[in-house]
């Protein structure tokens, strides 16, 4: 995917064999008020293109076709964003403005977008379950759309070729310091092959000296479809949500489970400074954006208190 704005890479035929997503992106975006009012976090922008952009764009690479955006009420502008909007389109061609014209459509055909409700936010694992039905009994992946991951090759189609090669669900993992293992979900791994780890156990957000490592999962799943029904018996766990983390952790119980340690920068867009940052950063490594963006860094007024 790389820094480009819109750039896409064609997806690789061979590394298609998971059709469906879920992206949960039912929460209120306590941290984005007031603004979360009236917009939905995941369209908040990184520089120029919505967070919840990145992750869809990420998944039609990976080959993915149907995408289960979970939702909740007063957030119908997350559908609205993937439909088609021809009266703007024919008003930029019309203006002259194919390019935009045409990125503009190109959202429209990214992948198929519904939305299941989330009824109640009971947590990340509720979240997926409310999926089910959408994906039926077959592998998929789920995007967590404030983790914006860039790099090379897409940590989506990363993964799949793990999944692919153990014919198993794969979690992404990054290091993290001992002081942060707290806000993550923690694999007990051992390392299998070079950044692919076997996961003997997982642990949501543990106090730093319970953690079984510092390898914590950020947000990109492929799941096998057998995590429903360990959804389905997953009780509350950390900060009382029924947690994504937790029902993994019954299905390791029954089956083997990988974390890979991708390549590629991740972003916290689920906080405003991890979203300045990111933008600063895209924005220094575009192209088009780089010369000015640095020109206003450095002239930033660095005394102010
Ligand atoms: C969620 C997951 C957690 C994961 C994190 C990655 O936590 O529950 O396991 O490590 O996303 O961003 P949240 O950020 O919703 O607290």
């Amino acid at each position: 995917m790389g820094f480009g704005s819109n750039v896409r890479i064609a997806p690789v035929a061979k590394l298609a064999p998971i059709r469906k997503a879920v992206v949960p992106a039912a929460g209120l975006g306590t941290r984005f008020l007031p603004t979360t009012k009236a917009v939905p976090k995941e369209l908040l922008p990184i520089l120029d293109k919505p967070m919840i952009q990145y992750g869809v764009e990420e998944l039609a690479d990976a080959g993915v076709e149907h995408v289960v955006l979970v939702t909740s009420h007063g957030k119908e502008g997350l559908a609205q964003f993937f439909r088609p909007s021809p009266e703007l389109e024919q008003r930029l061609f019309d203006g002259g403005a194919v390019e935009l014209a045409e990125m503009v459509r190109g959202i429209s055909s990214l992948a198929h977008i519904t939305t299941v409700v989330q009824e109640q936010q009971l947590g990340l694992g509720h979240a997926v379950l409310t999926a089910k039905e959408s994906i039926g009994d077959e592998p998929f992946i789920v995007v967590l759309p404030d983790d914006v991951i860039v790099g090379d090759v897409p940590v989506s189609r990363q993964m799949l070729e793990v999944h692919q090669r153990y014919g198993a669900s794969v979690v992404a993992v990054q290091e993290v310091t001992r002081e942060a293992v707290g806000s993550y979900g923690v694999v007990d791994a051992h390392e299998v092959g070079k950044g692919i780890y076997k996961v003997r156990g997982l642990v949501e957000k543990p106090a730093p000296e319970d953690a079984p490592s510092n390898l914590a999962v950020v947000g990109r799943y492929i799941l096998m479809p057998e995590v429903f029904s360990c959804l389905e018996r997953t009780s509350p766990g950390a900060i009382s949500e029924i947690q994504l983390t937790d029902g993994m952790g019954l299905l390791l119980e029954e089956q083997p489970m990988y974390a890979l340690r991708f390549e590629g920068t991740r972003y916290d867009g689920g906080t405003p400074l991890g979203l300045l940052k990111a933008s600063l950063e895209v924005a220094l490594n575009r192209e088009d954006t780089r010369d000015r963006t640095l020109e206003i860094i450095r002239n930033l007024d660095l005394e102010q208190p």
